[in-house]
């Protein structure tokens, strides 16, 4: 059957894989350009990676990343500028001021942007901004500098790159609860306020069978006050080793959230977070799950791959 991306393009959006630099040759390499026609760097893009040492920029892996994905008509998602997480250590553990943090931020913003001007077409500027409960996440940017933060990054980032298309991204946001209000309230808010975001994205992170019903809808929302939307890192994981009945269901869960973002004019794609269950984070990241990809540990197709060409 014909290659996802080109079933994908027919549709009018794109699907995505998140890609490492070490996987840009061989099998993962071939599969990757074969399938999908967006990459988001799965870890190079960091502030840990890019700058190391304070002041010492290193973009080598990155730039492997987007060299491959240009070389494959494939469009990069920049992934990400401002976090909580893999923050190099020097940042984190050196005595800022709140106003040396911020300068920091807003120079690392006008630096990554600026470097990846017109190759990246997206950039994740906000990732991860709310806890469970829908309070603001108590990482160092909210801390020291309080809400202003997430503005003054999305200001930042367009006057750097005025063609990259710019998005908050976050994870448990799909279905109805505190922490998609409070993304759809900040999502308003922002637009409201004449900050230049262009999209909301749902990272899709779900246990097996645990897809919500309303994401379709949750989308739609977000859609409605003038905003793109993605799925960006979809995986499905369950308790290992896979067996048919489990491997059923995740078809159906990918089925579910395909079909969720066609169903939505202003879904712009469908990323998953690795192909394959060879690469996946998800037993580093949940011991004792794993299995949560398209492709299995030796790059063979699983069910839920056939369920995404189905859909498609
Ligand atoms: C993960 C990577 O996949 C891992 O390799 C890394 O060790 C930790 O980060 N949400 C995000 C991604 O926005 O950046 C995370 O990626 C997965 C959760």
């Amino acid at each position: 059957t014909a290659p996802l991306r080109d079933l994908a393009a027919a549709r009018g959006i794109r699907i995505g894989t998140a890609l490492a630099a070490d996987h840009l040759t061989g099998t993962p390499a071939a599969v990757a350009a074969r399938e999908f026609d967006a990459v988001t760097p799965e870890n190079e893009m960091k502030w840990e990676r890019v700058e190391p040492e304070r002041g010492h920029y290193d973009w080598a892996a990155a730039d492997a990343v987007v060299a491959f994905a240009q070389a494959h008509g494939m469009q990069v998602r920049g992934h990400n500028l401002v976090w909580h997480s893999q923050l190099p250590q020097w940042l984190t553990t050196g005595d800022f001021t709140a106003g040396e943090l911020r300068a920091l931020m807003l120079r690392h913003v006008t630096d990554e942007v600026t470097h990846f001007r017109g190759r990246v077409a997206a950039w994740d500027v906000v990732n991860e901004p709310f806890a469970d409960d829908g309070t603001h996440r108590a990482g160092l940017w909210y801390r020291q500098l309080g809400v202003s933060y997430i503005a003054d990054a999305f200001t930042a980032a367009h006057a750097a790159d005025p063609a990259a298309k710019l998005w908050l991204n976050d994870y448990t946001i799909e279905g109805p609860g505190p922490k998609s209000e409070a993304m759809y309230a900040l999502a308003k808010a922002l637009k409201q306020q004449g900050v230049p975001i262009d999209g909301v994205g749902f990272q899709a992170h779900f246990a097996l069978g645990r897809v919500p019903a309303g994401f379709r809808a949750t989308m739609q929302r977000f859609a409605d006050l003038g905003l793109d939307v993605a799925v960006t890192e979809l995986d499905v994981r369950m308790p290992t080793p896979p067996d048919g009945d489990s491997l059923r269901q995740q078809a159906a869960d990918y089925d579910a959230v395909l079909r969720a973002c066609l169903g939505v004019t202003r879904c712009r794609g469908l990323t998953v977070w690795g192909f394959s269950d060879a690469t996946s984070w998800v037993p580093g990241a949940f011991p004792g799950q794993g299995a949560a990809t398209p492709y299995d540990a030796h790059y063979r197709p699983k069910p839920a791959y056939r369920a995404m060409a189905a859909a498609l």
